[in-house]
């Protein structure tokens, strides 16, 4: 499918940023040249998912639609168990009503906003136990996006086994850069939990992404398939949750996937109150077809090279302008380090936010900042949380852009880090959320 986009001036950009409060996500769709706010439901569905569509099943109970997605992932994920959710937070709200309670401790690798966020509206606490170089975007690591083993151990021995519902590791791993795991690490991970008695989750939405990478990064995975090496990785996984509109290529949908009949049952409680009937559970019929169809194709080694390819192929034009990126490039996302980029915009300022802003202005393109506007305050002290990193995402959707938009992308992200120094204040806060606050945030130039 094609669509237009429109191009607009630098007059025009500059009033529609103060009028969305200098937040990119009030933007309207048309006013963005080049949108690169999210890879989530923004791919382009192939002619073997628009087929699919004819064939759905909308039937309330049972329909072939849900056998056909149960059919995929049992095949390609290995999980006898899901429930369809209408996207990735969802499948998040279902589980974790399953299995987090008050005062609970869930260590991860650099927990994905919504999951924290799922989290943390729980009264449970999300430890981040992700390798000291995912923090460092110049350390050259082939899987900067690991758990450390020894940090998650700390946490196993200081916190009671009955506060720790489970360990979820993110793949590949999102906030930390697009950064893979290896399945080395996945194996120690598991190797860990089984010695403490507790159950693993994969927060799945790239898990193709990731399994690209161990095919090109890790020793003994050359000769596999994306496939195989998807199949071996769930293996040390004890559920799953999915946004399907990322590695499933499709604009709306997620599930939950499990190997216990016990969990799959009282999941279906939650999933029956929030989400829909097991066998829809938040989704169309014709939609479960276009999913079931796209995880096969997101598991076919020519896509994953193509579209990785793509981003890297924004990344080192980027890298030739000097720009600073988290590198090694991640699988689905360029991350600007905006502390090295305007090292002297002050983090009370979020730097990350006016670099988005920016990079708007200039050219119409739209990113999302990651930093400490994201981070939110802490639940606790209502204290604004700084993290590690402060970084500004350019999100690649699938099938959807040419190299000739990432030449333009790559000019324009230039032309700002030339004039970076005349970038002298950022912004400030007028009113925010209790929970997610970046979504909605108001903001107001300094
Ligand atoms: C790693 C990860 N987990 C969970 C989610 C939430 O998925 P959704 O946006 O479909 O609710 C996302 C979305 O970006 C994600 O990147």
């Amino acid at each position: 499918m094609v669509e237009p986009i429109k191009k607009s001036t630098k007059e025009d950009r500059e009033k529609w940023i103060k009028d969305a409060k200098y937040n990119l996500f009030n933007l309207k769709s048309e006013q963005v040249f080049v949108d690169l706010l999210t890879d989530s439901g923004t791919g382009a569905m192939s002619d073997r998912q628009w087929s699919e569509l004819m064939l759905g099943d909308e039937s309330y109970a049972g329909a072939s639609s849900y056998y056909k997605m149960k059919a995929a992932i049992k095949t390609i994920l290995g999980f006898d168990y899901f429930l369809p959710t209408h996207q990735g937070r969802a499948a998040e709200n279902v589980l974790f009503s399953t299995m987090v309670k008050e005062g609970d401790i869930v260590p991860g690798n650099s927990h994905f906003d919504t999951t924290k966020g799922h989290i943390e509206i729980r009264k449970a606490t999300a430890i981040d136990c992700t390798i000291d170089e995912a923090f460092n975007t110049t350390a050259i690591h082939p899987f900067k996006g690991n758990v450390d083993i020894n940090k998650l151990e700390k946490v196993l021995q200081d916190y009671p086994k009955e506060r720790i519902p489970f360990i979820i590791v993110t793949i590949t791993n999102n906030t930390a850069g697009g950064q893979p795991v290896s399945m080395q690490n996945l194996k120690d991970v598991r190797t860990l939990a089984d010695r403490f008695k507790l159950k693993v989750i994969f927060d799945s939405a790239r898990f193709a992404e990731n399994a690209y990478f161990i095919k090109i990064r890790e020793e003994g995975y050359a000769d596999k398939t994306i496939k195989e090496i998807v199949k071996e990785m769930f293996t040390y996984a004890d559920a799953m949750t999915m946004s399907s509109k990322k590695d499933a290529i499709v604009n709306m949908g997620g599930f939950i996937a499990m190997r216990s009949e016990k969990l799959f049952k009282e999941a279906s409680v939650f999933n029956i109150l929030y989400e829909g009937f097991i066998t829809y559970g938040g989704m169309s019929g014709r939609d479960m077809n276009a999913l079931a169809q796209g995880l096969n194709e997101a598991t076919e080694f020519d896509f994953l090279d193509t579209r990785i390819k793509q981003v890297a192929y924004l990344g080192n034009k980027l890298l030739e302008y000097g720009v600073p990126l988290q590198v090694p490039i991640g699988g689905h996302a360029i991350f600007i380090n905006a502390l090295t980029f305007l090292p002297h915009i002050a983090r009370e300022e979020f730097p990350a936010q006016i670099l988005a802003i920016e990079l708007y202005k200039e050219a119409g393109v739209r990113g999302v900042e990651i930093g400490a506007i994201m981070a939110d305050r802490d639940p606790v002290t209502r204290e604004n949380r700084f993290p590690d990193l402060e970084l500004v995402r350019l999100a690649i959707p699938r099938r959807t852009y040419t190299n000739n938009h990432m030449d333009y992308v790559a000019a324009a992200l230039k032309n700002v880090f030339d004039r970076r120094d005349s970038i002298t204040r950022g912004v400030k806060i007028l009113n925010e959320a209790p929970v997610l606050r970046h979504f909605t945030v108001e903001l107001e130039k300094l």
